[in-house]
């Protein structure tokens, strides 16, 4: 038997008949599992319109068998133009985006731009509540950027078989007067569920993983359980982070490093803080500078902690795949010559602060579990039959999130940004910005402010994609 090239695969496997020798199978084209690092960075779609304020892109999702570091393809797998993670949106604020989009899958889909304030005819809920875009056709989504930050898109539609296949993107909307650091890397976090024996994809969506998401045993960080990237002694590095899994949250940490959270899902923070681990619901966003302190030669890991997404009954733990200990998730290897970093520079963005709720409540949720049912209700029903919510355009707003099941559930709210000034009575933690996915604990009400200013009709939901699917979502119409 061959020895294990990677300690994830033999705790998973136990190595038994797994080849993942450097030698073994081909390399796909996109990083090979050898001991030369990736350079730090990404890389955009090009953008095929010479005007600067116009970014235009062709778009191709479709059947592709991508390695997601075991050495077998993945024949059920999925890909925005080949590649999983899909390329970097890249544009700058006020940019009018064009994206030429077709669906070489055999089934109708649609897209959605994650955070981002589009209007509610390319946020692709319409054409996942009537119009899918057909298999073969074409669409072109067209918005203008009026956020800055880090996003991502993927497809609404079946969301937990296809986001789990690799249709999933970042999206990096640069700010005015934005210092790039010396390096700028979007870290897109997943976990896949791969059948033991086949290292495929397994089936989907057994009732129990229906009720309690999808949890992977194979975790990528930009579509690879093996990812390593090149650092150099003294450089910045930006960490553009979203957690793109099912189900999984994260609870991150680098070894030896600490983490200062310079933004959150809606861009910028107006102060930084720091932190020594990060925790990540599904579809959430942050953007974190990391000082290289490591030493010159040196290996860090990026790990992931197990987070327990019910509430603790007695010495009772939940299934993960992954285990209980931790588990890494990417390395970064330090060169062995130091550089002069040129450190970073928080942009000023100018974020309003409610730090309170305000007398205005558009809307207290309530989310139960139905345990009869097996399934999860919001004001106790689920899509399509949940009560549509009706709030005023540009009025300070509170709105309630009250779960009174027993599990995590991270909400999502499309078209706005809000802020999140209360959770269970506790107060907000530190550095709020603008958010559009907020964790919601078990037995806890989170309060949440803003003035919507997006008009229209726009979908929340539960970004456990299972939960998603399942009718875990209604509507929200803002009012001019
Ligand atoms: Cu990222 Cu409606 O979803
Ligand atoms: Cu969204
Ligand atoms: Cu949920």
């Amino acid at each position: 038997m061959r020895p294990c090239s990677s300690l994830l695969l033999c705790v998973l496997v136990a190595c038994e008949g797994v080849d993942t020798g450097p030698d073994a199978g081909t390399d796909s084209g996109d990083t090979a599992a050898t001991d030369v690092p990736d350079a730090c960075g990404y890389t955009a779609m090009p953008d095929l319109d010479a005007a600067a304020d116009v970014v235009e892109v062709d778009l191709v999702a479709s059947a592709t068998a991508w390695d997601p570091g075991t050495d077998v393809p993945l024949t059920g797998g999925m890909a925005f133009n080949g590649s999983v993670p899909g390329p970097v949106l890249e544009a700058s604020l006020g940019d009018t985006v064009k994206v030429h989009f077709t669906n070489d899958l055999d089934f109708g889909t649609s897209l959605h731009w994650h955070g981002l304030r589009v209007t509610p005819e390319m946020d692709g809920i319409m054409q996942m509540m009537g119009d899918p875009i057909e298999p073969g056709e074409s669409f072109d989504y067209e918005f203008e950027l009026v956020d800055s930050g880090f996003y991502w898109f993927h497809t609404h539609m079946d969301t937990a078989t296809t986001i789990e296949a690799g249709l999933y993107a970042p999206i990096v909307v640069h700010a005015p007067g934005e210092v790039r650091p010396d390096c700028d890397q979007t870290l897109v976090l997943d976990d896949v569920l791969l059948d033991e024996d086949t290292q495929q994809i397994a089936p989907p969506d057994t009732d129990m993983m229906q009720l309690m998401g999808r949890l992977g045993n194979l975790l990528l960080a930009n579509g690879r359980a093996d990812r390593r990237y090149g650092w150099a002694p003294g450089q910045t590095t930006l960490l553009r982070l979203v957690n793109a899994s099912n189900a999984r949250y994260w609870d991150l940490y680098l070894e030896g490093h600490s983490f200062t959270v310079v933004g959150t899902d809606g861009g910028f923070l107006a102060e930084p803080y720091a932190v020594d681990h990060l925790v990540m619901a599904p579809g959430e966003r942050y953007m974190v500078v990391v000082e290289a302190t490591g030493e010159a030669g040196g290996e860090y890991r990026l790990m992931n902690r197990r987070f327990q997404l019910h509430e603790e009954h007695g010495d009772m733990i939940e299934p993960d795949p992954m285990g209980n200990g931790d588990n890494p998730v990417a390395t970064f290897v330090y060169a062995d010559t130091a550089v002069a970093g040129s450190g970073w520079v928080q942009p000023a963005p100018d974020v309003p602060s409610w730090g309170a709720a305000v007398d205005n409540v558009g809307h207290h949720w309530l989310l139960e579990e139905d345990m009869e049912g097996g399934t999860v209700t919001i004001d106790g029903q689920r899509f399509p039959d949940v009560p549509m919510v009706d709030v005023m355009m540009d009025v300070d707003t509170t709105f309630e999130v009250e779960n009174a099941s027993e599990m995590h559930h991270p909400f999502h709210i499309h078209g706005n940004r809000f802020q999140v000034v209360d959770v269970g009575g506790e107060g907000v933690p530190e550095g709020q910005g603008w958010k559009d996915t907020f964790d919601i604990p078990p037995r806890t009400t989170v309060t949440l402010v803003s003035a919507l200013d997006n008009p229209g009709e726009w979908m929340y939901h539960c970004h456990i994609l299972e939960h998603a699917d399942d009718g875990m979502a209604g509507l929200m119409t803002v009012m001019e």
